[in-house]
């Protein structure tokens, strides 16, 4: 069996899925340029599973030092989460993220078409989705019109995947479309930090939580939803972790071809239940105040989970309880 490469593995998601592969009994390589994660993570890995991997400091997008890591080890399949993640930040600064997401996959999948590595797992978002008829996504649904350059990365590298296949039918991929990671490893030694001031919900709540922050404003509440709050379908980054091992199984099963598939509860959770569950959750107070709305949210979206359930046999299985009180103890226990 050859190595698994995990791009951005010191990354939140990739930290994560490393630890599952690890515990899966698999071989890997972690490459990242901790532009967005910390050496501490890496320590934090091996000491979760008390494995040890092979690890290269390198930008993804540095042909020469990234072709070294295929020379090296012998890579059996790619999960790449080098990506950049932030909505907000791609408004600001978007050839950052097309440099990065775009030219650093297409960089990826050239270095692996060299060494005739053909399995890849991409981490798209249910951002693709956009402006839909339904609120629940099905995989079969259009594209959607992009609402910020961090869409349209996403969007762009679906788009390659599928003509990469349909140009080489030698090559698997799975394409998994996250909906919203939230949540952290029940150790607390990994979680989600993001630098600066965080434009998802979590972090934000987590660094009010912690009195880093002084309250929480919720945009908006007047949304067409049961209590006026956006509703988004939250998973466990640990149940996003292990949807990536099944595709990888699924690949390693399969005939060769492009795989998509949705990877939420199925469950839309509003801001304030949310903001609710982790105040009673964790007994601890979280201010906040009802503001405007921002650009671009939508009402609701989430997923309909069929797909990976009958294909993947994957679900999400912890509750929001969970996923709550895992974001706190990471912070709460954040050392580095
Ligand atoms: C969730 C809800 C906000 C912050 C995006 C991307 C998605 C993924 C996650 C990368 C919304 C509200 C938020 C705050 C708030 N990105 N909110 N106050 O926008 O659903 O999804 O981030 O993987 O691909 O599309 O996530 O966490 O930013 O917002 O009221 O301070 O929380 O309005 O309704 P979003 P989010």
């Amino acid at each position: 069996m050859g190595k698994i490469l995990v791009t951005g593995g010191a990354g939140y998601i990739g930290s994560h899925t490393a630890v599952e592969l690890l515990n899966s009994g698999r071989e890997i390589v972690i490459i990242d340029n901790f532009s967005n994660s910390k050496p501490i993570v890496l320590e934090n890995i091996k000491k979760i599973t008390n494995k040890d991997f092979k690890f290269y400091e390198l930008d993804y997008l540095d042909r020469e030092k990234l072709e070294k890591v295929f020379e090296e080890n012998k890579i059996e399949a790619v999960l790449n989460f080098a990506g950049f993640k932030a909505v907000g930040e791609s408004v600001t600064k978007p050839l950052e993220y097309y440099y990065n997401n775009v030219s650093g996959c297409l960089v990826l999948l050239d270095t692996m078409k060299k060494y005739g590595v053909k399995k890849f797992v991409f981490s798209s978002s249910a951002t693709i989705y956009g402006i839909q008829k339904s609120t629940k996504y099905v995989e079969k649904m259009k594209r959607g019109i992009p609402t910020s350059p961090y869409a349209s990365t996403k969007i762009m590298i679906e788009q390659i995947l599928e003509d990469l296949y349909k140009a080489d039918n030698s090559w698997k991929i799975a394409i998994l479309r996250y909906f919203n990671p939230v949540g952290a490893h029940e150790s607390g030694l990994i979680g989600e930090n993001p630098k600066g001031i965080p434009n998802n919900l979590m972090p934000f709540i987590q660094k009010v939580a912690i009195k880093e922050l002084k309250e929480l404003t919720i945009f908006g509440d007047d949304y067409n939803t049961p209590d006026g709050t956006c509703r988004r379908d939250y998973l466990h980054v640990v149940d996003l972790s292990i949807g990536h091992i099944k595709a990888l199984e699924k690949l390693e099963s399969s005939e060769n071809g492009v795989y998509i598939y949705n990877l939420g509860t199925g469950t839309p959770i509003s801001v304030l239940e949310l903001v609710n569950t982790f105040i009673k959750v964790n007994n601890i107070d979280v201010p906040y105040k009802i503001g405007k709305r921002r650009d671009g949210d939508l009402d609701e979206f989430y997923a309909e989970p069929k797909k990976a359930k009958e294909e993947l046999n994957w679900v999400a299985t912890k509750t929001l309880e969970d996923m709550c009180r895992d974001s706190w103890n990471y912070i709460a226990s954040k050392k580095d």
